[in-house]
């Protein structure tokens, strides 16, 4: 026992990131460098040559010079285009590199190694590489600068300083962001490898210093940096916002915290994806994913940046104070706030390829971001159910008894995962012959509750000459290459293995094949989803966990080049194969753990090994916030946490927070204690079945809030800023959050013994306690008393959530349920909301197969109606007939003048409901009146009037 005691007390310290594996900005040389250039640069030495510009097509085409301090200056191809919805985007190559005017380091990798600056990150992460252009903008040249009007009513100016070279933006006069104000703006220009690289550089540029520019050894690793230094950088200023949030993925606060000397993280955000293994919170580490997009708000001003690439990516943040209405090259910083956020971005190498968003609103921010990079897919609702995941369910046996205990215990489930041990030997594409001998039976079994069964994938393929996947990559060469052009081999899960290349056309091409039913997967079913693990890529023993930089691609671009967008290539391969597996007609599931900018349109992403702790339960809101704002919304987190195992108050909380999480699973490590919520004494059991129950409640107005990230990149968790975006208050909270456009407000408890907690309620609304109605007039902060079973949720009046109040084992079955309505009226008896309903499960929707409504509730009348441009084909209503309203709870209503029945009209026939008002018991409890089943088809438009 002793011994039990002394590694169970050991464990909490053995959990920290195993920080030398990783380098720091110092260890780094292109980050090191940068850093020093940005502390020694006296005066930028770019300039645009005003010779140069050509106009063509909408965009402007131009010359930049960077001086140097031996021999003329090198060329830069700089274009810059204003998009249809306000996007500004600005791009920059090197001349020399472009023409391959280069000689490589090593002479070996000619034949094998690009020489260009990577280009193709645009082509992985844009939903399209032909962006309509706005042709209404207008370009002012002058002798000096360069003004661009455009934008709505052309409320938006670039202006182009030539020398130095920078750019500001404004709107409405007010200068919001400027590019290059620091002149950290730096594109490491090629020059030959020097024969003594110990010697300074003679080709250095201005402001350069020599630290890790060619071969860089870190871990008893050494990279061969063929091309040289090739970095780009820029600084980027937010005028006036002491806010900034995005670049995700770090175990970090909402509003970033600032960077370097004075800040309170030494190192600068770091978008390097890797296998973190235990990670840490509270920490600019990278983790798996890397978006590198930022958001700036303040009131009355919300602006964003998206920095297109694909390398290793650092980000130092500081903020300084500016005096309002200061100048910035004739225009003025108008806004009231005196602090500026400035923001230096550093890639390894590729191109430079910025957007520039204006906003004005967070939600036009969001629109334009996503109009680039795509909405996230749209789930089959079943995905947005309850997934039950550990690592391992062991034999089929395991898996069917996991499904009939929920059952058992009625609590609901739509997916049921299988980590790694279900293969023969970690070889993907096989069961263990013993414990899966009959996979067919078991998912024939899984689909009479509609559930789905999770097979993970990864990209690590084991180097067995009896393998058929392996033996197909060495055949065709499919694979990912050292840097001598050989298979690159290390170690995974599988062993020994090599790397699928998903950059490569055929090796995706074979991806499809091995996904097909019937194909080489044996008992593969339109049941079983898929989960993409390990694809940062993580490599055991690797340099810094991962493939080498200097690894070669298809194509003959670097490791380097694509490192962050490898897990998208891998994810969006899976995603391929599952659209063909299915000829278009399913939307597909693929849980990803790595992801870049565009992964949104493959599927969700979770943030990988946390551990059961209340930290990684309190971080995990920002986490999921921040990715929400990042057009990545659909992400969850290990429900209960990967490693170690929970108490059972710190799984029931977790399970509460998790109601609202996008996407809801409860994965646990091979060494942790079973922890499915049945194997749990009361009250847990109850609270955590309530709670798996609320969410399922809530799946109509979660599935309405994916369709709007679908179609207009909305977060689905919304951080307060988003809701209340005139409230300064809340612009650095990161413990409550909002469910889609429901008005609901929650602070999910994420500490331990917590008997209260603080809720703001930020604006002048009626808010309504979920559970008691009890009625509270913001804004206001309030005190709520937290015992076991309270999620605190307030819902704000004003709003009417489309729920679903039938229990069933999976949301599948649900799909022909009834729908309940709940009005949540505001201070007039108003509220408003929408509704999205289609086939749940196809593309269908893409023809018209679904119905928009919108829902409001004005004197005493509830109307649906269809949301403005979105009319259902009579196909579509006809298809579901069934789905009608079987309750309509309006909450708050002045209940004095009411009839003895609810008056109803839709397609001009009228009929009646009765109407019954509930008494909550407690005085300060909101009336509640039910319109017991009115029997309105859903996808309507009618009308309910209770006076
Ligand atoms: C990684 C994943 C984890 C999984 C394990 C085994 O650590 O992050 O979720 O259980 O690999 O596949």
């Amino acid at each position: 026992m002793l011994l039990l005691y002394l590694v169970l007390a050991w464990i909490p310290y053995c959990l920290a990131a195993k920080r030398y594996l990783f380098k720091t900005c110092d260890q780094s040389g292109f980050c090191n460098r940068n850093r020093y250039y940005a502390s020694h640069v006296e005066q930028s030495p770019y300039s645009l040559d005003s010779a140069s510009c050509r106009f063509e097509s909408g965009a402007l085409y131009a010359t930049l010079l960077k001086q140097l301090p031996n021999g003329s200056p090198a060329q830069f191809p700089l274009k810059l285009s204003v998009l249809k919805d306000g996007q500004f985007r600005i791009q920059i190559d090197e001349q020399t590199r472009l023409e391959k005017n280069i000689n490589l380091a090593r002479e070996q990798s000619a034949d094998i190694v690009r020489k260009e600056r990577y280009n193709e990150a645009a082509d992985w992460a844009l939903v399209s590489d032909e962006l309509p252009l706005d042709t209404s903008a207008k370009f002012v040249p002058s002798d000096s600068k360069l003004y661009i009007e455009y934008g709505p009513d052309h409320s938006f100016t670039a202006t182009i300083n030539f020398e130095p070279f920078q750019l500001s933006f404004a709107v409405n006069g007010d200068i919001q962001i400027v590019l290059n104000e620091n002149g950290f703006f730096n594109m490491e220009h090629w020059r030959p490898r020097p024969s003594n690289t110990s010697e300074p550089d003679p080709n250095a540029g201005l402001y350069e210093s020599d630290t890790g520019k060619w071969d860089e050894s870190f871990g008893g690793f050494t990279d061969s940096k063929t091309r040289g230094p090739e970095s780009v950088a820029l600084d980027i200023s937010f005028k006036g916002f002491s806010h900034v949030y995005g670049i995700p993925e770090h175990a970090d606060s909402l509003n970033l915290r600032s960077t370097g000397e004075q800040g309170e993280h030494s190192d600068p955000y770091h978008l390097f994806n890797v296998d973190i293994f235990e990670y840490e919170v509270n920490s600019t580490m990278s983790t798996y994913g890397a978006i590198p997009f930022m958001q700036a708000h303040r009131k009355g001003a919300s602006v964003g940046v998206f920095w297109l690439n694909g390398a290793d990516t650092w980000v130092d943040i500081s903020r300084m104070s500016s005096e309002a209405g200061s100048d910035t090259h004739d225009q003025k910083v108008l806004s009231a706030s005196k602090t500026t956020t400035l923001t230096h971005w550093i890639s390894e190498a590729g191109v430079l390829d910025l957007f520039v968003f204006l906003g004005p609103t967070p939600k036009d921010v969001y629109r334009q971001y996503s109009s680039l990079t795509g909405g996230t897919l749209m789930p089959q609702l079943s995905a947005i159910g309850y997934h039950q995941c550990r690592w391992n369910y062991n034999s089929e046996e395991d898996v069917l008894e996991v499904s009939a205990k929920f059952d058992e215990h009625n609590i609901p489930v739509d997916v049921i995962w299988l980590d790694i041990a279900y293969t023969d030997q970690v070889k993907y594409f096989t069961w263990h012959p013993s414990n899966f001998p009959h996979p067919q039976n078991m998912l024939a079994e899984l689909d009479k509750s509609k559930r789905k069964l999770v097979t993970i994938i990864d990209p690590h393929i084991k180097i067995d000459d009896d393998y058929f996947v392996y033996k197909h990559l060495k055949e065709t060469g499919t694979y990912l290459r050292n840097s001598a052009g050989e298979q690159f081999e290390g170690e995974c899960w599988s062993g020994h293995s090599v790397w699928v290349d998903p950059f490569n056309p055929d090796e995706r091409k074979y991806w499809a094949e091995l996904h097909a039913l019937g194909g080489d997967f044996a008992g593969n079913a339109s049941n079983i989803w898929f989960w993409n693990d390990m694809n940062e890529p993580s490599v055991f023993e690797g340099a810094e966990t991962t493939a080498p930089r200097d690894a070669i691609h298809y194509d003959g671009w670097e490791h380097r080049d694509v490192h962050n967008i490898f897990g998208m290539a891998y994810h969006s391969s899976t995603y391929d194969a599952l659209i063909a597996r299915h000829k278009g007609t399913l939307r597909p599931f693929i849980l990803t753990r790595s992801f870049f900018a565009g992964s949104q349109r493959y599927g969700p992403m979770w943030t990988g090994d946390n551990a059961a702790t209340w930290d990684f339960l309190k971080v995990s809101i920002p986490m999921l916030l921040t990715n929400g704002i990042a057009g990545m919304p659909f992400s969850g987190v290990d429900v209960g946490g990967f490693f170690d195992n929970p108490s059972p108050e710190l799984l029931t909380r977790w399970y509460q927070a998790a109601v609202f999480y996008p996407f809801f699973r409860a994965h646990a490590h091979i060494d942790t204690k079973r922890r499915e919520p049945y194997l749990y004494d009361e009250p847990y059991l109850s609270l955590m079945r309530d709670a798996v129950n609320l969410r399922y409640a809530f799946s109509p107005a979660a599935y309405t809030a994916f369709y709007r990230a679908h179609t207009e990149g909305m977060p689905i968790l919304r951080p307060l800023f988003v809701e209340y975006p005139d409230a300064e208050n809340t612009f650095g909270v990161e413990d409550h959050f909002v469910l889609g456009d429901t008005g609901l407000l929650v602070r999910p408890v994420t500490e331990e013994n917590a008997a209260e907690v603080q809720v703001i309620l930020p604006d002048a609304s009626i808010y309504y306690d979920f559970d008691t109605q009890e009625v509270f007039q913001g804004p206001t902060k309030i005190t709520v008393q937290t015992p076991l079973e309270k999620i605190p949720i307030f819902a704000r009046g004003g709003h009417i959530i489309p729920q679903r109040h039938r229990e069933r084992r999976s949301l599948e079955l649900a799909k022909f349920d009834p729908f309940t309505l709940v009005v949540y009226v505001d201070e007039n008896g108003e509220a408003e909301g929408k509704h999205y309903i289609d086939d749940f499960k196809s593309y269908e929707y893409q023809n018209g197969m679904y119905a928009y409504k919108d829902l409001l509730f004005k004197g005493g009348r509830l109307i649906s109606q269809d949301v403005e441009g979105h009319q259902p084909n009579s196909e579509f209503l006809d298809s579901i007939e069934e789905l009608v309203i079987e309750k309509v709870i309006v909450i708050g209503l002045e209940t004095s003048n009411l009839s003895s029945e609810a008056l109803i009209k839709e397609n001009g026939e009228e009929s009646t409901a009765e109407i019954i008002i509930n008494s909550k018991g407690s005085s300060s409890a909101a009336s509640e009146i039910l319109i017991r089943n009115p029997r309105v088809s859903a996808g309507g438009n009618w009308e309910i009037n209770l006076l």
